[in-house]
């Protein structure tokens, strides 16, 4: 099963990609999780991502495809994978077919995910992360057991730079302008689904399994 996650900031793509991931048993393939980690390990190509992402600004095209392109070469040994927030522009999105053609291999669905912009702005102000596992949890709607620790590893958790009002904004903006002509690109290809997100973590899990499950194996 090979997927592709897409939607604006905060529509809980990561908080399903998880999910999917688990129930499949596929590879979850996150540009901001590796990029975070980059920034954290002050690697060279993390040092040089940092000013991008804490704006809310993309990271140049060439970053990140070299980053993704090792991660895609290990998950073509695994049954499948998820991206979860690449491709977001169309050179990047050209690049992935190349590199799946290379392979003999397809995309099986893009699943495009939906939420009206005042939930948007709700869940990524109350985010809070884990630096070291990556889990994901929010203050009102998916609080920790502890406040402020995640429950997977203990980790004090934080907010993330880009989760300040004026980071949002400019993230939205910047999906709409570059990433939003996606839909098109992946629609004219017949890859597409719509999926309503707006609901709760559980429901919108259990609406994605509907979509997906034709695709079990493949
Ligand atoms: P990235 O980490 O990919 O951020 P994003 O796309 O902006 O997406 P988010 O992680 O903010 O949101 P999400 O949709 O995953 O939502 P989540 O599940 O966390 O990228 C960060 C930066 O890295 C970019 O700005 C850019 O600079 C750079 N970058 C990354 N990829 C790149 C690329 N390909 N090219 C160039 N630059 C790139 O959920 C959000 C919150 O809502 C959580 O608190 C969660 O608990 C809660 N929540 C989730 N679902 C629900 C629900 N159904 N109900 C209630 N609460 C929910």
């Amino acid at each position: 099963m090979r997927l592709v996650f897409l939607g604006a900031p905060g529509v809980g793509k990561g908080t399903q990609a998880d999910r999917v991931s688990e129930l499949f048993k596929i590879a979850k393939i996150s540009t901001g999780d590796l990029l975070r980690g980059a920034v954290r390990d002050q690697t060279k190509l993390g040092l040089e991502a940092k000013g991008y992402m804490d704006q809310g600004k993309l990271v140049p095209d060439s970053v990140v495809i070299g980053l993704v392109g090792e991660k895609l070469n290990e998950a073509s040994s695994v049954p499948g994978f998820v991206l979860d927030g690449f491709p977001r522009t169309t050179p990047q999105a050209d690049e992935l077919g190349r590199v799946l053609g290379e392979k003999k291999m397809l995309l099986d669905r893009v699943v495009n995910f939906e939420v009206p912009r005042e939930t948007i702005v709700k869940r990524l102000s109350g985010r809070r992360s884990c630096p070291n596992c990556h889990a994901t949890y929010h203050v009102d709607f998916s609080p920790p057991r502890k406040a402020d620790v995640c429950d997977r590893c203990g980790e004090s958790l934080v907010q993330r730079s880009d989760d300040r009002r004026e980071a949002i904004e400019t993230r939205l903006k910047v999906y709409e302008e570059q990433t939003a002509p996606l839909i098109r690109y992946y629609g004219e290809k017949h890859l597409l689904s719509h999926l309503d997100a707006s609901d709760s973590v559980d429901a919108v899990f259990a609406k994605l399994t509907k979509v997906l499950e034709p695709y079990r194996g493949a």
